[in-house]
């Protein structure tokens, strides 16, 4: 992409380079349960150490208060030393004596992990002598850690004000992905967007209405947005202080040429839950006591056919209540077929935000998109159109 400054002609040998990543793993029962994070941050890892870089990784972990073992990075060293093919040292703090004579001890192509950022209140309040404190450890700062970029901490927006800032490999990727989704796309662009709640999604609804040509809505805040066009949902969720919300996001797509595409059918039954007895109904058809728990098949059609018009997609959030089948057909349904169409080179797909990557995980698809982002928070903030902390300070 071009605009921020990536790692290419940087000169790293015998430099101390300072690696943001978001080591913010998920782990169960002590284990790392999905290495998405650690696997796009090896590529930069690993040039950096190939070209004799001292690589010092900096990270958060969970939202500890103050040190707390139970949030040490320390488990992960071993399992980034398999990841990266490398061997990575780990040092018990990330600022002071201990992480000073840590770095000191490193040879070129050496790799340390520093502690939990974390256990110091001034990363999150990006206090300056936490900032120096950071600094001191590094010749040049390199952030590759898109998905805590909306957090304008001492490690992300603090350190670049001492030290040259670059993007690694993993951060270029993902701005290079999000800048043909929504920055630079080819048109027509479709944004699909599900979820449980509009009012979670003002701002990103806004922003998008502006962007795109098609905007496609599942999951919960479909319902609201069906409810204040005046159907009759049942028992459906729906967020009934948000009806006016939403005729005026209707308005304002009208009055840009962003159609808004609603389901046409759903999958109802009494209550979420399993062994639900399922019915497909026309949404103008929707029984007093059933709610939506998923789009219906004529409505993946209808989506199918406007995708095959479109020339990029960018997606957050399901199109039903994925969790429990069969509400994730809808899902499932419509990430099969971006990932087809992507597959045969007629569509640039995006997709990223919490949830997100779980469903089309589950739908058997991750591979299938051109890119999905592992990021939550920043992802969405990104989608709202917000300049991100962690960006600004990369830009040329
Ligand atoms: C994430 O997991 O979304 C990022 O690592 C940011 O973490 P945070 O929401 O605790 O700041
Ligand atoms: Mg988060």
């Amino acid at each position: 992409m071009s605009g921020i400054r990536v790692l290419d002609g940087v000169d790293v040998a015998g430099k101390r380079v300072l690696v943001r990543g978001d080591l913010n793993v998920p782990v169960q029962d002590g284990k790392v349960s999905d290495a998405t994070r650690v696997d796009r941050l090896a590529p930069t890892v690993r040039e950096l150490a190939g070209k004799k870089a001292k690589v010092i990784l900096l990270s958060h972990f969970g939202r500890p208060k103050g040190r707390d073992p139970k949030e040490s990075l320390a488990f992960l060293a071993p399992f980034l030393s398999e990841k990266f093919g490398l061997n990575v040292t780990f040092a018990d703090d990330c600022v002071g004596p201990d992480a000073e004579k840590a770095v000191a001890a490193m040879k070129d192509g050496d790799v340390l992990l520093l502690e939990n950022l974390r256990f110091h209140r001034g990363e999150e309040k990006n206090e300056p002598d936490f900032v120096a404190g950071l600094a001191k450890l590094g010749d040049l700062y390199i952030d590759d850690a898109f998905s805590a970029a909306h957090r304008a901490h001492a490690s992300i927006s603090g350190i670049p004000g001492f030290l040259p800032a670059y993007a690694g490999r993993g951060m270029e990727a993902e701005l290079t992905a999000l800048d043909k989704a929504l920055g630079n796309p080819a048109h027509p662009v479709a944004a699909i967007v599900g979820g449980a709640k509009i009012s979670t999604k003002l701002d990103l609804l806004s922003n998008l209405v502006g962007k795109v040509d098609l905007l496609i809505l599942g999951g919960g805040m479909a319902n609201t947005f069906l409810s204040a066009r005046g159907v009759a949902i049942g028992k459906s969720l729906v967020e009934a202080d948000m009806l006016d919300k939403a005729r005026e996001i209707e308005g304002v797509a009208k009055s840009k040429g962003c159609t808004i595409v609603l389901p046409v059918d759903a999958l109802v039954a009494e209550k979420f839950g399993a062994g639900q007895i399922a019915e497909t109904v026309s949404v103008d058809h929707i029984p007093d006591d059933r709610m939506m728990l998923d789009i219906g098949p004529a409505s993946i059609e209808n989506i199918k056919a406007k995708l095959k018009t479109c020339k990029t997609i960018v997606w957050n959030g399901p199109m039903g209540a994925f969790e429990i089948p069969p509400f994730d057909t809808g899902t499932v349904g419509v990430a099969k077929a971006v990932a087809a169409l992507t597959q045969d080179g007629t569509l640039i797909s995006i997709g990223g935000g919490g949830d997100t990557v779980a469903a089309l995980a589950a739908a058997g698809v991750e591979n299938g998109f051109t890119y999905i982002s592992t990021a939550g928070g920043a992802f969405l903030e990104w989608m709202e159109g917000k300049v991100l902390p962690g960006v600004v300070p990369l830009l040329q």
